[in-house]
């Protein structure tokens, strides 16, 4: 049996990439849209009739070039997101702009309106992740979204045990976690060319993590992401969901060694992390995080290249409007 075969025993696959042609392929679970895959995308011939399509909807909007490459911008992420949730038979993350990071309320209103848009089209809520990063502002927004419209999130750039304690206090449906990213912060750092598995501080962060939700009982969904050998997945082998590229997925196929589960509720429930509580405490939320060096600057790092390559979307739609 595959070591592929042996992790799909205790944990969801999905395939990382944004990608139609690779998505069709591996037939994942879920999939994920943002500006940054839909600019890629939009360099392909094929993919011309959706950007005509938002641009002459943002057209018909009216209002200043701004408003209109702005309806122009969410027509294309939900066409795009559209397009993906005819392949895959789960649910498709949608971005929420990610200079909304720091904006509580115009990030429930975006993602109220991209709902809408999703809805008006015949598509049901129940197969869209609204994606946020994880910061004060958009775990508040996503407990709203959450308890008042009953929409899911997905919270990502996650790098801080505060964020995860603060995202299964304010109920979201899926975290993901960046394991890659932790590790590559902790090699520039030390120096270190390289982390054993079972010491890699990227997959550290997710197993407590993990062990934390099941401990207590939260529901939110632990998804490993962002990694960089299939030693980091192996030894996550047990998380609820992993997303894996493309690459690693074939490695994993080839691969006949024998594994063990890592994570299972049953060891989390051995555990004896203490109780904290983060969503009811900016300050200790604030402090916590800014004591984490790691996390503080992945995050704002994060968050810059995520609206840059937003504002490049943008810049490419007002251009043809
Ligand atoms: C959640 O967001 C991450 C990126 O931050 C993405 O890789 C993942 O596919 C999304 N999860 C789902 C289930 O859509």
């Amino acid at each position: 049996m595959s070591v592929l075969d042996q992790i799909k025993q205790y944990t969801t696959i999905v395939a990382d990439s944004g990608d139609f042609e690779t998505i069709a392929q591996y037939k994942p679970q879920d999939a994920t849209t943002n500006p940054s895959l839909i600019l890629a995308a939009s360099q392909k011939s094929q993919y011309a009739p959706l950007i005509d399509a938002a641009i002459e909807y943002g057209k018909s909007k009216g209002g200043s070039k701004e408003e209109q490459a702005e309806w122009a911008m969410d027509r294309l992420l939900v066409n795009f997101g559209k397009e993906i949730l005819k392949i895959v038979p789960g649910r498709v993350s949608t971005e929420v702009d990610a200079r909304l990071s720091f904006d509580k309320d115009a990030t429930i209103d975006k993602a109220l309106r991209l709902i809408k848009m999703y809805e008006d089209d015949g598509i049901k809520r129940d197969r869209i992740l609204i994606k946020i990063a994880s910061t004060w502002e958009g775990i508040h927004a996503a407990s709203v979204l959450e308890k008042q419209h009953g929409i899911h999130c997905n919270l990502t750039l996650l790098f801080g045990f505060p964020q995860a304690v603060a995202c299964a206090e304010a109920g979201v449906t899926l975290i993901s976690p960046f394991v890659g990213r932790i590790m590559d912060w902790y090699k520039k750092s030390t120096g270190k060319s390289s982390y054993e598995p079972a010491e890699d501080p990227g997959v550290l962060s997710v197993t407590k993590i993990y062990n934390y939700y099941k401990q207590y009982g939260y529901n939110t969904i632990v998804m490993g992401a962002s990694f960089r050998n299939t030693g980091e997945i192996e030894e996550l082998a047990g998380c609820d969901f992993l997303t894996i590229s493309p690459a690693l997925l074939g490695e994993l196929n080839q691969d006949t060694k024998k594994i063990s589960q890592k994570l299972s509720p049953e060891k989390a429930k051995t555990q004896t992390i203490s109780k904290v509580s983060f969503f009811n405490n900016e300050k200790a939320f604030r402090w916590e995080m800014n004591e984490d060096a790691m996390a503080t600057e992945k995050l704002s790092e994060g968050i810059r290249n995520f609206a840059k390559d937003g504002i490049k979307l943008e810049t490419m739609l007002k251009e043809k409007l």
